[in-house]
């Protein structure tokens, strides 16, 4: 039978994987490297400072940072250290005590983490929980042995790769119609991942059907239907999901205190970003999937909501969501360190060169992890335009949107990099001519005109279908150099 995707039995499916698992989950299974490097826990401890430096916290009581889902529990551990370093600075938090909350749903991490010695030496600064989903408000610290309750400093939550799984619904909508989809797990004849115990991901396939609902009755809650109805009003066409879990995860976190939720996953921050898709798929790793997390939805009930945005579907999105407005500390910070030098991501890119993947994304973490200077896009610029093939939106969107971030920071003087030329090649390369003929003027006119310059005007002519104008450029050229093989070879393909 067809469920709601959120009712179905796919959640089940994730958490035995987790549960069946324990820590041999990421021996070689579970992508982690993002949401564990050095760089996030150390970006996050920045945030959260900013965040205390905005919001001074009361110093007779302890700060609380609970981590959701913490998986391998490096991340906890390096964010403790962090936040230990970097209160120094500040006379107005070194006496803060803090503990780093590391939780699971899964036994067998929270006794490993109880028996490591590296967060052993963190003493009261770390503290561990066992959550059951849908529970999340019932918080036992099993180290200090007391029950998380009556915080009077707000509570920090950290959720990396976590709300990509657990339940959300998918719908479609067209002019103010709404469509659920529903899907069907079917096993496969053949099932080799899976045993008595657990059904393995890979063993299944998702049949999805759609029929039309009544937005404003779909849901008993109101904070489902409110979303829900946001995106009926707000999107003409498209695809868009309703984070339930993840809503009802903070609705109940915020029992506990005002929140300030920092959070990592592959997700949408802007609700067209989303809608463009005509739907959202699973993307299946071995044995456990993940979903696009939409933050967009999850933001709305926030009234100091920062985020990324970033086109590009893999890496991660960061957000800062808090029940308290983002001060000037805060929004610096983000602004600044997330959203612009964003090396969470950007340092990940750069290991597809030892990876043996396209150097596309490599090339364009080079570029933003020197903050899209000229001298460093021009270095890589040739190298990028061959890898420009068979891109997909959102790649596509990125690459743009790095070519006017650097086109920003343009200063000329003779001997700085051919930057007008090189941004008229990539915008050629991504079939955006009218952009690439301006930058080919531009060039133009900063170092004079030659035979090349004008055939790839003409080129471009040629490709948006203007044959004239492209005839008049190759035949400018030719007269500069009457045997220029490129000109001479396009005219010729103008007259066949
Ligand atoms: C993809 S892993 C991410 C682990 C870690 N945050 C990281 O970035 O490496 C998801 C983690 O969330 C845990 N988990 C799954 N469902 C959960 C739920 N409903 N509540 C809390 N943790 C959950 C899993 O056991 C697993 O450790």
């Amino acid at each position: 039978m067809p469920d709601r995707i959120s009712q179905s039995g796919l959640w089940k499916i994730q958490r035995d994987y987790y549960r069946h698992l324990g820590m041999a989950a990421w021996d070689d299974k579970t992508p982690y490297y993002v949401t564990n490097s050095q760089v996030i826990s150390e970006s996050y401890a920045d945030l959260i400072t900013a965040f205390l430096l905005d919001h001074p916290p009361d110093l007779g009581q302890p700060l609380y940072i609970l981590e959701m889902g913490s998986g391998t529990g490096r991340f906890g551990y390096q964010l403790a250290r962090e936040l230990t370093r970097k209160f120094q600075y500040f006379q107005s938090l070194r006496p803060l005590q803090f503990t780093v909350i590391l939780s699971d749903i899964v036994e067998d991490n929270v006794k490993f983490w109880e028996q490591h010695p590296r967060l052993a030496d963190l003493g009261p600064r770390i503290d561990f929980a066992l959550i059951e989903p849908g529970f999340e408000d019932r918080v036992w610290l099993r180290r200090s042995r007391q029950k998380l309750a009556d915080l009077s400093n707000p509570l920090v939550v950290v959720a990396n790769y976590i709300f990509d799984s657990i339940p959300h619904d998918e719908f479609r909508v067209h002019n103010g119609q709404v469509e659920e989809c529903l899907i069907e797990i079917v096993a496969k004849a053949h099932c080799p991942n899976s045993s008595p115990e657990r059904l393995d991901a890979r063993d299944v396939e998702i049949v999805r059907s759609y029929r039309p609902i009544h937005a404003a009755t779909y849901y008993d809650a109101a904070r489902h239907r409110e979303v829900l109805l946001h995106y009926q009003k707000s999107i003409a066409q498209g695809s868009v999901t309703v984070p339930v879990a993840a809503l009802d995860c903070l609705d109940r976190l915020r029992q506990l205190g005002k929140l300030l939720l920092i959070s990592s996953d592959r997700g949408f921050t802007s609700a067209e970003a989303m809608a463009v898709y005509p739907d959202h798929p699973l993307a299946l790793h071995e044995g456990c999937f993940s979903h696009m997390v939409n933050y967009h939805a999850l933001g709305l009930s926030f009234p100091g909501a920062l985020s990324t945005q970033r086109h590009l579907l893999d890496g991660v999105q960061t957000v800062c969501f808090s029940d308290l407005p983002a001060g000037p500390q805060l929004s610096y910070a983000f602004g600044e360190r997330i959203d612009r030098k964003n090396t969470i991501n950007n340092a990940n890119d750069l290991f597809c060169i030892l990876r043996d993947k396209p150097p596309f994304r490599g090339l364009l973490g080079f570029v933003k992890l020197h903050l899209h200077d000229p001298n460093a896009f021009s270095a890589v610029a040739k190298k990028l335009s061959e890898n420009l093939a068979g891109l997909c939106y959102g790649d596509h969107q990125e690459v743009v949107s790095t070519l006017e971030q650097v086109w920003e920071h343009d200063f000329y003087f003779r001997g700085s990099p051919n930057l007008t030329f090189w941004l008229a090649h990539l915008y050629a390369c991504l079939g955006l001519f009218e952009r690439a003929l301006s930058f080919y003027d531009l060039t133009i006119e900063r170092q004079g005109v030659d035979e090349m310059l004008l055939y790839l005007q003409g080129s471009c002519w040629q490709a948006m279908g203007n044959a004239e104008q492209a005839r008049h450029l190759y035949q400018q050229a030719l007269q500069r150099v009457p045997d220029m093989p490129e000109a001479m070879q396009a005219l010729r393909s103008l007259s066949t």
